[in-house]
């Protein structure tokens, strides 16, 4: 038996990183997972490679930020799975600007795609599984949901807005009886595309890498199935318990 055998999972932002990881874990450990990406390419080949390895995987195309979208892929997945168990809102994007050089439509993408998204994937889940006894929701944050950094306000606002709106989701979903629990995730760097891109954009990304390893006090970044383990223990019936929490998954970077 699998730590979710028999749940029915959604992961957005699964084509890639953290999403990839954790669309794979959950099917390795039984669930049924429906992977969403805008990536329609590299979301159909995680599915594709899920299901050469036994295990249930759909691909559907999702833009998070598009509300009819949401209640499409909601309704498929309850009309053909007949519920919903775990819901992973991972999509996310990260603009690295000052403040000063961030244009309102650039703020205004980043709330869009890292907060606005986690509303309404949240809102969806919390009908879809009050309607069946319960479910888990993970909300993928950052370390910089917890503090701040230079030169990532958008993010930075977006992803501690991911932290306090999961605990009121948290809050309203215990005091409705409604059996649905929602915690966030605080990753610490996780080497996926996301920091490759960053990388890229500085003068001298080896020197980048080694500076940004050296923030976490073991030393590396975290490898995305290290983030996916977090969020496996949340997604399953181990942690039962835990509702309105945040789990810190960061190589002790904000212990200090
Ligand atoms: P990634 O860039 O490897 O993957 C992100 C995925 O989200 C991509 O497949 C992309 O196509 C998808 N995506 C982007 N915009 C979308 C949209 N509008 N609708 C649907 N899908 C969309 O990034 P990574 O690193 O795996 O990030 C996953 C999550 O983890 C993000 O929320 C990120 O902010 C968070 N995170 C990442 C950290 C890191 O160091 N990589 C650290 C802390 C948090």
């Amino acid at each position: 038996m699998g730590r979710v055998s028999g749940k029915i999972a959604l992961v957005t932002g699964a084509a890639s990183g953290i999403g990839r990881a954790t669309a794979t874990k959950l099917a390795e450990e039984g669930a049924a997972v429906i992977l969403t990406d805008i990536d329609e390419v590299g979301g159909t080949e995680v599915a594709a490679s899920i299901r050469e390895h036994t295990g249930v995987a759909e691909f559907m195309s999702h833009d998070v930020t598009i509300e009819k979208r949401w209640q499409e892929i909601i309704s498929h997945v309850t009309a053909t799975r007949g519920r919903l168990d775990v819901l992973v809102n991972n999509a996310g994007i990260v603009r690295n600007t000052s403040i000063v050089e961030t244009s309102l439509d650039e703020w205004r993408r980043v709330i869009a795609v890292n907060l606005d998204a986690v509303f309404l994937g949240t809102r969806c889940g919390i009908q879809a599984m009050s309607a069946s006894g319960g479910g888990s929701i993970v909300n993928v944050s950052s370390v910089y949901g917890l503090v701040g950094a230079i030169g990532a306000g958008s993010y930075c606002a977006s992803k501690g807005g991911v932290r306090l709106f999961t605990k009121a989701a948290a809050l309203e979903c215990a005091a409705g009886n409604t059996g649905v629990r929602v915690n966030s995730v605080h990753p610490g760097f996780v080497d996926t595309a996301m920091i490759d891109e960053v990388l890229e954009a500085t003068p001298s990304p080896s020197a980048a890498r080694q500076m940004i390893e050296r923030m976490h006090p073991v030393k590396r970044m975290a490898d995305p199935m290290e983030v996916a383990s977090a969020i496996l223990f949340l997604a399953s019936d181990e942690s039962s318990f835990v509702t309105g929490s945040e789990l810190v998954v960061d190589g002790g970077m904000t212990a200090r």
